[in-house]
């Protein structure tokens, strides 16, 4: 409903739900967005979500460029306690947002090196990022993972029990939506 409060990820897989998202052209459904994750020093997924979402949604950024890296965390933070939903894609080692392993459900919001294998994949330039810790992400009232069929691997491990992701499964209200193989 209007003015619902949500946590949105960057990304490839959820691409297509923000074009639906735009489509949608009946002028109804205007969310508060909640920036789940960014590079430090980089405004690169902030642009990404001003890009993706209709111009009526209000954004709620997260500042890679802050100098106080630790206050910029503890205000995100505060900001993102108990939304009514978060949807989360999830990265080739199991990370949500930036919370790369071993992240665990007491992860704080906080500044996050980020893994060798992280770089690689996401072929970015930056080492550091600040991440909304999977301690918030479980206030949410709902939780939503989206996955995309080049993750199946890592859904093994989800399902296992192991990876950051899998702290999700503690949730209530937690649903994944996985892209059936070609
Ligand atoms: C990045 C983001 C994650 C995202 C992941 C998967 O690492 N920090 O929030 O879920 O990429 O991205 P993709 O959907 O492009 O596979």
């Amino acid at each position: 409903p209007d003015g619902s409060r949500v946590i949105f990820p960057t990304g490839n897989t959820p691409l297509k739900m923000y074009q639906v998202l735009r489509n949608r052209d009946d002028g109804h459904g205007c969310f508060q967005v909640y920036q789940l994750d960014e590079y430090v020093g980089s405004t690169e997924y902030r642009d990404y979500l001003k890009r993706e979402l209709p111009s009526r949604y209000s954004l709620h950024c997260i500042d890679g460029k802050a100098t106080d890296l630790e206050e910029e965390c503890a205000r995100h933070d505060r900001a993102c306690q108990q939304v009514d939903l978060c949807i989360l894609g999830i990265g080739k080692n199991g990370h949500i947002g930036f919370n790369e392993p071993p992240s665990n459900e007491a992860s704080p919001t906080r500044v996050v090196q980020l893994d060798p294998s992280t770089v690689e994949a996401n072929q970015t330039p930056h080492t550091h990022a600040i991440t909304l810790g999977i301690r918030t992400i479980l206030t949410s009232k709902k939780i939503v993972v989206m996955a995309h069929r080049n993750k199946h691997a890592v859904l093994q491990e989800v399902y296992a029990g192991r990876t950051p992701a899998a702290c999700l499964a503690h949730h209530p209200h937690v649903e994944l939506v996985v892209e059936s193989p070609p």
